[in-house]
């Protein structure tokens, strides 16, 4: 007997089906008929329900909330998102950066921060991560010192081996790196997290004036350094691979809504020429002495998703959603972001990937946009700009993401020019000696001596000694040390030598 009180099962068509348990057979025991339209519905969608997960980040978890603007920046931008007590609709995601779909959420790793804002002037996406800086400062790096995270060639295993190779060969990276082996690698939880934009972005406020500012998202859940040692992050990933996921999801449906403080550092336009560090590079902080933390809003988190494939899974961020008023910077990084995302949608989601509701703007689209798999909103004529029949038109006095730098010069492929203090060693060295405190140094010391006695080979090893000692004398040693004693001697780990060679074309 059908259940009345629940409602009737139909195909995607929306017609009401017989069974949900017997596929449609000639006689009780016999064979199965193709035209059982419902069976092959459900095999059909089955066999297509996995999309192609996120290059790196493809392991995370989101919600939606709010981001409300408490105090007063209005003298640094026009943007409306950022007007006095304007309140605009978020989504956050989280994520680890190289594991897969379904690998576990305490691996070491830095954490994604993306957050999408549906303001009145189309979305603003702000792609960042727990921490304020990243491994590397050029574009052309990233597809590399992505592929030395993940898996090997011949036997896709992950391989502590490569990601030394790759880091040590790359002294940027020493400052992330540095934040990665500290307590920040492994955080407690999402909600007690920060999240940076990392990047320089711009301003320009109504009169036209312009900054360089850097986003911080503080957590309201704690000081934003609540940490998981490793062997707790080790028994976690095998208990509870969902551990952070989990987390947030039952806090928020408890009525514990997470929140962060969102402040800038802002930066006057002219003192980015004479500073003395790069401020567009990546890899470096500003310290606050210089440009102190402002208070701008607060972001709130309290509502989880009911469908995380269509809510989570498919949303889409990308740094180059930008509202007038904010813009990217010379950071070569961001500029890179600025193409790579859309790009990555595409192939990921399709061509009308904005057009899914989560990804879908809040304010009108007018754009000129047209057809393509998936297009699900109509357009109209005309179809073409400029035309004489009414259609959208765009506004060329509109300031906002163009015009906001000058550069000038020959074309070259040259590392940013060095300013009196930019080194690739000192921010990274002041980040163990000066925050971080004894402990916080001696649990430092801990990961790197585990992480390094798991396969990296002599050489490799070598290199990562000097690697810590030109971060911190000290702690370099401690780290050779600890390695020593703990593999005895010389290292006979193979590392990437284990790697089968692709054997030389004959002549
Ligand atoms: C995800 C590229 C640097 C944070 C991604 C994705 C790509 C990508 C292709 C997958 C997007 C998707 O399929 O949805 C790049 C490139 C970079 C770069 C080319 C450098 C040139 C960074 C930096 C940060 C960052 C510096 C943080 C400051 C993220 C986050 C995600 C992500 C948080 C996950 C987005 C989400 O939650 O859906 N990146 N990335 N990336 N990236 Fe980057």
């Amino acid at each position: 007997m059908a259940d009345k009180t629940v409602p009737h099962t139909t195909n995607d068509a929306g017609i009401r089906v017989q069974s949900d348990e017997h596929s449609l057979t000639i006689g009780r025991d016999g064979p199965i008929v193709l035209n059982d339209h419902y069976l092959l519905e459900q095999m059909a969608n089955f066999n297509r329900e996995r999309i192609p997960e996120r290059q790196p980040h493809a392991k995370g978890g989101g919600a939606f909330g709010h981001f409300e603007v408490t105090q007063d920046v209005s003298k640094y931008t026009k943007a409306k998102v950022f007007q006095p007590g304007r309140k605009t609709d978020a989504l956050i995601r989280f994520s680890t950066v190289a594991g897969e779909r379904g690998s576990p959420d305490t691996w070491r790793d830095p954490r994604g921060f993306s957050l999408k804002l549906y303001t009145e002037e189309g979305n603003f996406d702000m792609v960042g991560n727990n921490t304020p800086i990243f491994f590397i400062r050029d574009p052309i790096k990233f597809q590399q010192f992505i592929r030395s995270q993940k898996r090997r060639a011949d036997n896709d295993m992950r391989d502590h081996d490569m990601q030394w190779d790759f880091w040590t060969l790359s002294p940027e990276s020493a400052h992330q790196v540095a934040y990665l082996m500290g307590d920040r690698g492994i955080p407690k939880n999402w909600r007690e997290m920060n999240g940076y934009s990392s990047h320089t972005y711009s301003l320009i406020n109504a009169d036209g004036e312009k900054f360089w500012v850097k986003f911080h998202f503080h957590t309201d859940q704690g000081d934003g350094n609540a940490y998981l040692s490793q062997e707790e992050a080790d028994r976690l990933a095998g208990s509870d691979g969902d551990y952070h996921r989990r987390d947030l999801f039952e806090n928020i449906a408890r009525g514990n809504y997470p929140s962060w403080t969102l402040k800038w550092q802002v930066m006057p336009y002219e003192d980015a020429k004479t500073y003395h560090i790069n401020p567009f590079d990546l890899t470096k902080v500003w310290p606050h002495e210089d440009y102190p933390l402002i208070e701008v809003g607060k972001l709130v988190l309290d509502r989880n998703p009911t469908d995380f494939h269509t809510e989570i899974e498919q949303a889409a961020f990308e740094p180059n959603n930008m509202v007038p008023g904010v813009g990217l910077s010379p950071d070569k990084m961001l500029l890179a972001r600025g193409f790579s995302y859309a790009d990555a949608h595409r192939a990921r989601l399709g061509v009308n990937y904005k057009q899914i509701p989560v990804n879908k703007p809040k304010s009108p689209v007018h754009s000129y946009s047209k057809d393509g798999a998936m297009r699900v909103e109509n357009v109209s004529d005309p179809v073409y700009a400029p035309n004489s029949y009414g259609g959208p038109a765009a506004q060329p006095d509109l300031t906002g993401e163009a015009g906001l730098w000058q550069a000038d010069g020959e074309m070259v492929r040259e590392a940013y020019t060095l300013r009196e203090d930019d080194d690739d060693w000192s921010q990274a060295g002041k980040l163990v000696r000066d925050v971080m405190d004894d402990a916080a140094r001696a649990r430092l010391v801990g990961n790197v001596v585990g992480h390094l006695c798991d396969g990296v080979s002599e050489k490799v090893l070598q290199r990562a000694f000097e690697y810590w000692r030109n971060i911190d004398e000290e702690t370099g040693k401690n780290i050779e040390k600890g390695v020593r004693d703990k593999l005895g001697g010389k290292s006979d780990q193979p590392g990437m030598a284990s790697a089968v060679k692709i054997p030389e074309p004959a002549e």
